[in-house]
């Protein structure tokens, strides 16, 4: 048994003086260590659990010594916060328009960024974003008006719809954070976990089919967003004075959290799962049926898919592992990556195959680097047959061979359709899910009036549910009044793209995304015209302000990630069914000279494409080679480079 010492004290919340403390950070091994984890520390804080220093270890592992243990600054941060509370509570408590840089950390988990808004210059303007989580995309009718209410009171008068299916909430000053996050949980919503070192939100698909394979993916994204849920109870201390006010958990939900029979807990931390460290990074799943790609399946750590049988019944899972996005420009070693395939599991078991997944990443990501932190780098550093070997030991069984499956489909379920209970529901298309005006105003009005519950899809979209049929008129003419058009009249451009909030809020934003993508899909419409190219040959388009990815550039057919002030990345080789991940195709593109790259693009796929193919196909099929030599002849005709 190792032991770890307590060796000194430090200042915590009202009621809390003093916590243990590493010596050295024991819990976790470094990357590059082959062999399968046996530990699980966990150090009671004192001062919570009396004044036992009990160590818990479940067997000794082969570490290097503590001092020798190389982490990031936020995992210090995590270590010393009792369990997202320090300093975060005494920060809030001050006068001070900010929070400071531990707090700033551990507010993530809380689901709320600081920001500043980079648009004004002087003295910095303070104030937080804030982000639910809604399994699925569902939001009830309460929670809807509520966030509705709260962005004009305490927002921007906006609300964000996000690429992962829930609302941010911008422009909230400190002040009102409290009031903003209980309103919040008083609807039964929630932001726990939605940024933050854990588990996000878990996608599936936002249609509200009722056919049994849909209803149990979503059932299933429940579920895994209940098994990952911090269990400490400091968001509801700091938010509600700890009055708890969430519905109860299904009892497997609890039973597969507390099963220990693998060694995958911390059997008397406040944090089963996570322990004091949580994950080293953000992690992230969906869940869908197949042939439906609504959620990007392949670009989360974990993508799982509903296996049913010949009658319609489910049976099991396949699973991928690995996808992720984000990427840092000019450092090679960092990449977007898609998911590989981990293999099939009976759906009894799918949360503790899910906790096995989780803890193999927990105790093997890298902490001392967070660039290298998700677990994609993990699985491209052990390669699939590895991480399956150690996930198999935590789940305690074989994983079985992937099940075959259909071709996928991206599916955006935008317009009217049957929900299959006799009502309809309703697909709106909001460009860059930006709720305002007279779109937010109209919105309100119908789902109010109706009392409609509502989805989020994940491309930014809202699905209005539960619609009597009697009721498709009049609010057709509502929204039509309101200028929110009918999806055949929109541009389908506009229907496929997707930009993220970047400038002026996104600390991180080296150039525009949001702000910028409407007079960008414009030109690129202006030269379908002038090329020749028809309404209906569309183009998947994603623009983000950095390298980050967070609206899946390395996803789009046509990317632009932000290198420079003005000036993109164009990334191509997505495919409209976001099964294939696109490459890096010309650096630092001034935005005025676009077209330079564009109109020879475009003009080449009009010529030259096969009957029905798509940009993507189109563009992986040429190579980049012969697509940039004819990029670099071109001067407004094709004849000379072809
Ligand atoms: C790798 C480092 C990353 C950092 C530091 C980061 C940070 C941020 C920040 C600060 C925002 C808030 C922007 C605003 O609303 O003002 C944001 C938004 C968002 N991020 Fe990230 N992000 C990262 C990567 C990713 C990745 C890889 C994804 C998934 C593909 C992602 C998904 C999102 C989503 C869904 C939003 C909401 C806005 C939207 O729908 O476009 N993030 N991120
Ligand atoms: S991609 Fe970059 S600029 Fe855009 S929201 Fe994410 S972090 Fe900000």
């Amino acid at each position: 048994m190792a032991a770890i010492g307590v060796s000194s004290s430090m200042p915590l919340g009202n009621d809390t003086k003093k916590i243990a403390r590493f010596r050295g950070f024991r819990g976790l091994r470094p990357t590059g260590q082959s062999s399968m984890v046996k530990s699980a520390y966990y150090v009671r804080p004192i001062s919570l659990f009396g004044s036992s220093t009990i160590v818990r270890a479940v067997s000794t592992p082969v570490k290097p010594e503590p001092s020798d243990v190389k982490r990031s600054k936020v995992e210090i941060f995590k270590e010393k916060s009792n369990f997202l509370r320090y300093p975060l509570n005494e920060e809030l408590q001050s006068e001070a328009p900010s929070i400071n840089e531990a707090a700033t950390q551990l507010i993530k988990f809380h689901g709320s960024y600081q920001q500043t808004n980079r648009d004004e210059r002087g003295v910095k303007s303070y104030q937080f974003m804030l982000r639910t989580k809604n399994p699925c995309g569902r939001v009830s009718n309460g929670l809807y008006l509520a966030m509705d209410t709260l962005a004009d009171e305490f927002g921007i008068g906006t609300l964000r719809l996000t690429t992962r299916q829930t609302f941010q909430l911008h422009g909230v000053m400190k002040k009102n954070l409290k009031t903003v996050m209980s309103t919040i949980i008083q609807n039964m919503g929630s932001t726990l976990g939605a940024c933050g070192d854990l588990n996000r939100n878990v996608l599936a698909p936002a249609a509200p089919y009722k056919s049994k394979d849909y209803l149990f993916a979503q059932e299933t994204a429940d579920n895994i967003a209940a098994l990952l849920t911090p269990q400490s109870g400091a968001y509801y201390d700091l938010w509600v004075d700890g009055e708890k006010a969430m519905s109860a958990e299904p009892p497997e939900v609890v039973e597969a959290r507390n099963d220990n029979s693998h060694e995958t807990n911390f059997p008397d931390s406040p944090e089963p799962i996570y322990g004091t460290q949580f994950l080293p990074r953000k992690f992230k799943v969906a869940v869908t049926v197949p042939t439906d790609n609504s959620v990007d399946i392949l670009t989360n750590d974990v993508g799982i898919v509903v296996v049913s049988d010949a009658h319609g019944e489910p049976q099991g899972f396949n699973i991928y592992v690995g996808g992720g996005m984000g990427r840092t420009h000019r450092i090679k070693t960092t990449f977007a990556r898609l998911g590989d395939e981990l293999g099939y599991v009976p759906k009894e078991d799918i949360l503790y195959v899910m906790k096995a997944i989780v803890v193999t990443q927990r105790e093997n990501g890298r902490r001392d680097e967070r660039r290298y932190s998700r677990m994609k780098y993990l699985i491209d550093d052990w390669g699939i047959d590895k991480f399956r070997s150690v996930v198999e030991q935590y789940y305690g069984k074989k994983i079985e061979p992937f099940k075959e499956l259909p071709e996928w489909e991206f599916v955006d379920y935008l317009g009217w359709h049957e929900q299959g209970d006799g009502t309809m529901f309703c697909g709106l298309h909001i460009d860059s899910g930006r709720i305002g005006g007279t779109t937010k105003k109209t919105l309100r009005a119908i789902i109010e009036k109706y009392n409609l519950d509502v989805r989020l899809t994940p491309n930014q979209n809202i699905i209005l549910t539960n619609i009597n049929r009697a009721w498709r008129k009049p609010i057709s003419t509502s929204l039509a009044e309101a200028g929110i058009l009918d999806i055949k009249y929109v541009d389908p451009l506009n229907v496929t793209a997707m930009a993220c909030p970047a400038l002026p809020l996104c600390p991180l934003a080296i150039t525009e995304a949001e702000r910028g993508i409407p007079a960008l899909l414009k030109r690129v419409r202006a030269i379908f015209d002038k090329v020749g190219l028809k309404h209906y040959d569309s183009v998947v388009i994603r623009v983000t302000g950095c390298p980050n990815g967070c609206a899946r550039p390395y996803m789009a057919e046509l990317g632009f990630v932000g290198d420079g002030p003005n000036s993109y990345q164009i990334w191509l080789g997505g495919t409209p069914n976001q099964m294939s991940l696109a490459k890096s195709f010309k650096d630092k593109v001034k935005i005025h000279d676009l077209e330079k790259v564009l109109e020879p693009l475009f003009s080449y796929w009009k010529m030259k494409s096969l009957h029905g193919e798509s940009f993507g196909d189109f563009t992986n099929r040429l190579g980049f080679d012969q697509l940039t030599e004819m990029v670099d002849k071109w001067d407004g005709s094709l004849e000379k480079v072809i």
